[in-house]
């Protein structure tokens, strides 16, 4: 970057099922089984097995943190998350027993089940088809060019040749060495977790921070984001004071889910959505969008 200046100001943020916080405690085991219990129409857990991770909920303090921290305003800060105890990891044994009666699980989207769905970009998290638009079939039907593309001195259309993917191949995340635990989240990034100092300053500068959550999600949970956002300070004050009630209405599509704002701070849950939640529910998110650009006040 240097003797470059970038001018841009930043003007808001579009968030989707992030990690906010301690996304092992708080944004998974600990709200677990309200989400079991919301969700077992679809996920179809036995009797027995919710009555289990119900007991080690219980025991493991998750269902009184709960009841304490999800609450408007919050009482106060929430402790530092102990260590990881693999007797209390009940979003793990969820995602298996959910795994023996749905062999095509797929843990962004818990809608999802055989056969896969027809997915052009390959993005479900255990199969991999080949990806449509890398067939030399459809590339020769649609006439995609053979060779990179030259539009002219010292320019090349990387996009034509291009072998399609989800996601980067690139490592996105810090490189982590195995047994290296180092950061707050254990996963060798050493940067605190967005509550704690860069996600307020964005939102208090812009004014248009949007942050949501699928609810079909089950790698990151609607209760644990909450659970994480009620654990910030931003604009002078911890958490949301009110709870997040209203209505959110996609017009010509109907009530997707509910929306609050505070002081800057606008939260989404998303009904029917999954972690990504642009190709799950496309018009929803074309509102957010509308509202974090400042072409709408509300949503
Ligand atoms: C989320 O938390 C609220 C309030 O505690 C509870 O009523 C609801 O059932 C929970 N939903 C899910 C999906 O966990
Ligand atoms: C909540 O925030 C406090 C203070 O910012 C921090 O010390 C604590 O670790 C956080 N708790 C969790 C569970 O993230
Ligand atoms: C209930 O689910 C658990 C967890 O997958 C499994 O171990 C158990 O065998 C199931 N019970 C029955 C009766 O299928
Ligand atoms: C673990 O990673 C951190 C951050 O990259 C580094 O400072 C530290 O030296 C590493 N520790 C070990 C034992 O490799």
């Amino acid at each position: 970057m240097s003797g470059r200046v970038v001018r841009w100001a930043l003007c808001g943020a579009l968030i989707y099922d992030p990690t906010l916080a301690d996304y092992g405690q708080l944004q998974a085991n600990i709200p677990t089984v309200p989400f079991v219990e919301a969700n077992n129409a679809i996920l179809t857990l036995n009797e027995s097995f919710i009555e289990d991770i119900k007991a080690t909920s219980a025991k493991c303090g998750f269902d009184s943190y709960l009841d304490k921290y999800l609450s408007y305003p919050p009482p106060g800060p929430q402790s530092p998350s102990g260590a990881y105890d693999p007797k209390c990891d009940i979003w793990s044994e969820m995602a298996a027993a959910w795994f023996l009666v749905n062999p095509c699980q797929n843990i962004y989207n818990i809608a999802d089940g055989c056969p896969i769905p027809n997915d052009p970009l390959a993005t479900h998290p255990n199969y991999k088809p080949q990806v449509y638009f890398n067939r030399p079939d459809v590339r020769e039907a649609i006439h995609a060019p053979k060779n990179t593309h030259h539009l002219g001195p010292g320019k090349i259309n990387h996009l034509v040749d291009t072998n399609w993917f989800e996601c980067g191949l690139a490592q996105v995340f810090p490189f982590v060495p195995s047994g290296n635990k180092t950061g707050p989240e254990g996963q060798v990034d050493l940067s605190p977790d967005p509550i704690q100092h860069v996600l307020p300053r964005v939102i208090d500068a812009t004014q248009r921070v949007l942050i949501s959550n699928g609810n079909y999600d089950a790698l990151i949970l609607t209760n644990g984001s909450l659970l994480a956002i009620q654990n910030m300070t931003w604009g002078g004050e911890l958490g949301f004071q009110k709870a997040p009630t209203e209505d959110f209405v996609v017009p010509g599509q109907g009530v997707m889910g509910k929306a609050h704002e505070e002081r800057g701070l606008m939260w989404v849950e998303s009904y029917a959505s999954g972690h990504m939640q642009p190709q799950y529910q496309p018009r929803a998110t074309l509102r957010h969008l509308e509202w974090m650009l400042g072409r709408i006040d509300s949503l």
